[in-house]
């Protein structure tokens, strides 16, 4: 049976922590790869760790969101890590603006894969109003979702009560869900959670989960996760 993708969010500006969360982590029984944001990639350590990490599958968090020009240049900054696997960008960055980040990325490395990121899972229906929306999280999504499939992005990241509907517009994408609690864990500042197994079963093609693994610890959560699958 195909291993179910776990990327365990590595939230922290420290290296030992980094290092300490990929060596408790290791198990043959899942896919697990990294997700580093912007955290850690702004540290002093952070890039030039990420850099040299072999043998991991590496999905950098930098959730881009500017000017084409901008973010263009930026994928082209990032053309000495040949390392990474997924790199993600705003999809409210519009159309223009995915297109020229896919464009670059194909140029600095074929095989990096652009994910789109949608309504952060932090979000609730009322917090998104605030922002100046109209329309629900649901409607921003699959609105959203198009715009990356016609700009041909390789995956979107939403939370798992839109993995659902979203399977059926875009099948041949990745769907990647954060917003992962093990049962009985504290939500913190996610609106959107759902338990693992659920998140797949509603579609995810593999999940995002940081502080039910990385809190408290580590090698138990990872026994927990595993018995939730
Ligand atoms: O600790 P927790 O599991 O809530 O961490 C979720 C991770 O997923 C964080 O690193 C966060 O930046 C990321 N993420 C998210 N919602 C998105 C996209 C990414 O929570 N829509």
């Amino acid at each position: 049976m195909k291993k179910q993708k776990i990327f365990v969010a590595c939230d922290t500006s420290n290296l030992n922590e980094v290092k300490k969360i990929i060596s408790l982590t290791k198990t043959n029984k899942l896919d697990i790869g990294y997700k580093l944001g912007l955290e850690f990639f702004c540290s002093k350590e952070g890039r030039n760790f990420i850099s040299k990490l072999k043998n991991k599958e590496i999905f950098l968090d930098l959730k881009l969101k500017d000017i084409p020009n901008t973010c263009a240049s930026t994928i082209h900054s990032l053309k000495d890590l040949k390392n990474i696997s997924y790199l993600t960008v705003h999809i409210s960055g519009g159309y223009e603006m995915l297109k020229a980040i896919k464009r670059e990325a194909k140029k600095i490395n074929r095989k990096l894969k652009i994910l789109g990121v949608t309504v952060l899972t932090s979000f609730s229906n009322s917090t998104i109003k605030k922002i100046g929306h109209t329309k629900s999280i649901k409607e921003i999504v699959k609105k959203q979702t198009l715009l990356a499939k016609s700009a041909k992005l390789d995956g979107i990241v939403c939370s798992g009560y839109e993995a659902k509907f979203l399977k059926k517009i875009c099948k041949q994408m990745e769907i990647i869900t954060p917003g992962i609690r093990l049962l009985g864990d504290d939500k913190g500042d996610q609106k959107r959670v759902m338990t693992p197994k659920n998140a797949f079963a509603n579609g995810a093609t593999s999940i995002v989960i940081g502080r039910s693994i990385t809190k408290g610890n580590i090698k138990k959560n990872i026994q927990k996760l595993i018995k939730s699958l």
